[in-house]
């Protein structure tokens, strides 16, 4: 057998930021090489996403329980897998597509899955004794991306009175990202000072922004632009604004609009939110707005797309979920011109590789994100530089599950020794 073989995969049930049990695993090849990953958990979670296995069993951690999908990875995929060259990761991932048989990964659940397809990339890229990114991307990937730093949160992921999900700051004062990530915490910290100094909370949210009862959307975007101001930034030459509205959280089926159920209980139609988007994107740095339209929202995306889409990179999220069946529908339709990247919305590496390989192929961007439940693993900062995704949203300069990740990418900068790029995409 080769020494690249997998030889054994175990698993444990860990803890995520918010608290809630998740799925570890650990994959260790003939040689002794050894590669670990825990799966990330979302709360604005898109319909179309592959499943998460909970146990539902309320005796434990409030029926969040993932013994099922850690089972499943011990008794039903180790077995499997045993043998696999673990440097083939397209044979390994469709091996278990395969051994999973359903379209939503529901049988073995996306959780368990994913834990054991990137374990298997790291066990790989530690059998070669390479950092993953190398692993994944060759000699060739040097970009590190920009990123887009959620420093408020409301929606889903805050107590408080914002509709809206993320409020992000986009460094781009410099082409290294240890300047720009610099950049980034010293706004991060005069938008403190200029909460503080309102009478808002300076308390946090799950991805580590601030989460004020601040009056409304654009009260938000008001302190951010001061807050670059004032840390001796200029708004749009150095630093740019991000949104993810996270629309599909404020959509009413019923009533066809968007509800600001959080705040003022006003109701909007797609146009109207296109229209306020339109006058943002005049009034503001605005370079990237994320799910500004509902999952299911495809004449509200093309309207966006048409008005805007030309101006402001348009996200897909939970309109795409990782998937390249959905992606190559928005791409035939013409609906918005960027892909979030979300390794467990689609469960494998190898999945997850190929929706980028289709957004870039087809002039789309990808921006490589956490989700608002992380673990201290680091491997979407290596996949981010892997692939030349040129973003990556990993939540505030805050809470150490979301630092983890831009200290890999300083270590990766570091590790390229001055041949690496950090570009503006939006130049
Ligand atoms: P989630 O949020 O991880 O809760 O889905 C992140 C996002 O919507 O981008
Ligand atoms: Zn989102």
């Amino acid at each position: 057998m080769k020494s690249s073989a997998i030889a054994s995969v175990t698993a444990y049930e860990c803890l995520d930021s918010r608290g809630f049990p998740t799925v570890a695993a650990t994959v260790t090849l003939q040689n002794g090489a050894t590669g670990s990953a825990m799966v990330p958990s979302g709360a604005s979670t898109g319909e179309y996403e592959a499943l998460e296995l909970r146990d539902g069993d309320s005796e434990r951690y409030l029926g969040k329980g993932t013994l099922k999908a850690v089972e499943n990875i011990k008794e039903k995929i180790a077995p499997v897998v045993a043998g696999h060259d673990a440097l083939d990761q397209t044979a390994l991932d469709r091996k278990l597509i395969d051994l999973d048989g359903t379209e939503t990964k529901s049988r073995l659940g996306a959780n368990a899955i994913l834990g054991v397809s990137l374990a298997a990339s790291h066990a790989a890229a530690n059998y070669l004794n390479i950092p993953l990114f190398r692993y994944i991307g060759g000699a060739n990937a040097r970009e590190l991306p920009v990123p887009l730093v959620n420093v408020i949160n409301g929606g889903a992921h805050a107590a408080n009175t914002l509709d809206f999900q993320e409020f992000m700051i986009v460094p781009h004062v410099s082409t290294t990202f240890f300047e720009n990530i610099r950049c980034a915490s010293e706004v991060f910290h005069a938008l403190k000072k200029n909460l503080k100094k309102k009478g808002l909370s300076t308390g946090i949210g799950d991805e580590g922004g601030f989460a004020p009862d601040i009056a409304s959307p654009t009260a938000a975007l008001d302190a951010l632009i001061e807050s670059i101001t004032d840390a001796g930034y200029e708004p749009g030459n150095h630093v740019s604004i991000a949104l993810d509205v996270a629309a599909s959280e404020l959509y009413n089926d019923e009533k066809g609009k968007y509800v600001f159920k959080k705040s003022t209980k006003e109701e909007y139609t797609a146009a109207d939110m296109v229209e306020m988007y339109a006058g943002w994107a005049k009034k503001y740095p605005l370079v990237s707005i994320e799910d500004g339209l509902d999952e299911n929202d495809w004449d509200g995306w093309r309207l966006a797309t048409e008005k805007i889409g030309a101006n402001v990179q348009l996200v897909g999220d939970d309109l795409f979920v990782t998937n390249v069946k959905r992606l190559a529908d928005g791409i035939d339709r013409g609906i918005a011109n960027a892909i979030l990247i979300k390794l467990n919305q689609i469960g494998t590496v190898t999945e997850t590789l190929e929706a980028i390989n289709l957004a870039h192929k087809n002039g789309y961007r990808s921006v490589m994100s956490h989700r608002s439940g992380e673990t201290e693993d680091t491997s979407i900062a290596d996949l981010a530089v892997a692939m030349g995704c040129g973003q990556i949203k990993t939540g505030s300069v805050c809470r150490s599950e979301r630092t983890a990740k831009y200290n890999r990418l300083l270590w990766i900068e570091t590790f390229l020794a001055g041949s690496s790029i950090c570009e503006n995409p939006f130049k």
